[in-house]
């Protein structure tokens, strides 16, 4: 059996096609959804996924504002740029680039930005709504996932998925969101000592570990007609790979995304989406 290929790219373009629709909707009401980025130091990847961002902004008509600090800038510094755009009003959405430089702190940092404001729903108060079903500014990458599942009409009550991540912007807002869908979820991290028996009875494997000398997904670690997400993305032998070898669990996955071209291009889509919720938020309460 040969899986479905979940086509990231499509979907992120019908996320994007609805977008544009409400960014139109909004400036009828004269409200100009902007999105401010803030990008600390050179790392070339960040600087290529801010680039892209603020191209897909502009696609769908959202402002952007394009902060890049020195890799030098200190905390104070940094508290004080968010601080700013908090207080700016034509500012809906604010998105700090992570990995910040090992001088500053994400915790710090994010946790300061407004919670109407955290297109990244990285804040205290989004994390908290999250695990309370009540959020309305989620992660890009876990709803970016959640749409993906969405799109093919993937049941997930009682699914087994086993997550293979468990950071902030991926891994625990996705066990939120899978266990709202009633899936029974397993969170796998370095420590986790039965992987490969986990991964071989999961109904559905999200994976982001991105680092292919240490983690490889194939077939013979997956279950016949299981649905495999691949988070992950790093180049390896000169190409842009997931965690998944994708040509060989595809001939016995039910569904599964590639890389490139999979879970990334809905990132990008989804903070478009939460860009266009924070200016509806400002705008209820009369910003
Ligand atoms: N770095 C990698 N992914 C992300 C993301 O979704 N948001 C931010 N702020 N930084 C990232």
């Amino acid at each position: 059996m040969t899986g479905v290929k979940i086509d990231g790219k499509l979907i992120a373009q019908s996320v994007k096609n609805r977008v544009k629709m409400a960014v139109d909707e909004l400036k009828k009401q004269e409200i100009n959804p902007c999105l401010a980025t803030v990008l600390v130091g050179e790392d070339p990847a960040s600087a290529t996924y801010v680039r892209n961002k603020h191209k897909a902004c502009e696609e769908v008509g959202i402002i952007t504002k394009d902060h890049k600090l020195d890799a030098n800038t200190t905390q104070t510094q940094l508290n004080e740029i968010v601080e700013n755009l908090n207080n700016d009003n034509s500012v809906h959405g604010i998105l700090v680039q992570l990995p910040l430089p090992s001088q500053l702190d994400e915790f710090t940092t994010t946790s300061r930005i407004s919670p109407l404001k955290d297109v990244d729903g990285l804040t205290p108060h989004n994390v908290g709504l999250l695990a309370m079903k009540k959020a309305a500014l989620v992660a890009c990458t876990p709803s970016g996932v959640m749409e993906m599942f969405e799109y093919h009409n993937i049941n997930l009550e009682g699914k087994n998925v086993v997550l293979i991540n468990r950071s902030n912007l991926v891994g625990k807002p996705l066990y939120h969101l899978l266990l709202e869908k009633n899936a029974t979820v397993i969170t796998c991290h370095s420590k986790t000592k039965n992987l490969i028996e986990l991964c071989q009875s999961a109904d559905i494997i999200i994976s982001a570990v991105g680092n292919r000398n240490k983690f490889i997904l194939t077939k013979n670690m997956i279950k016949e007609g299981a649905i495999i997400i691949d988070v992950a993305i790093s180049r390896f032998q000169e190409k842009l790979v997931g965690d998944a070898d994708y040509e060989d669990i595809i001939q016995k996955a039910s569904f599964a995304t590639p890389v490139p071209g999979g879970v990334g291009p809905m990132t990008v889509a989804m903070l478009l989406k939460n860009t266009i919720t924070a200016a509806s938020l400002s705008s209820q309460i009369g910003r």
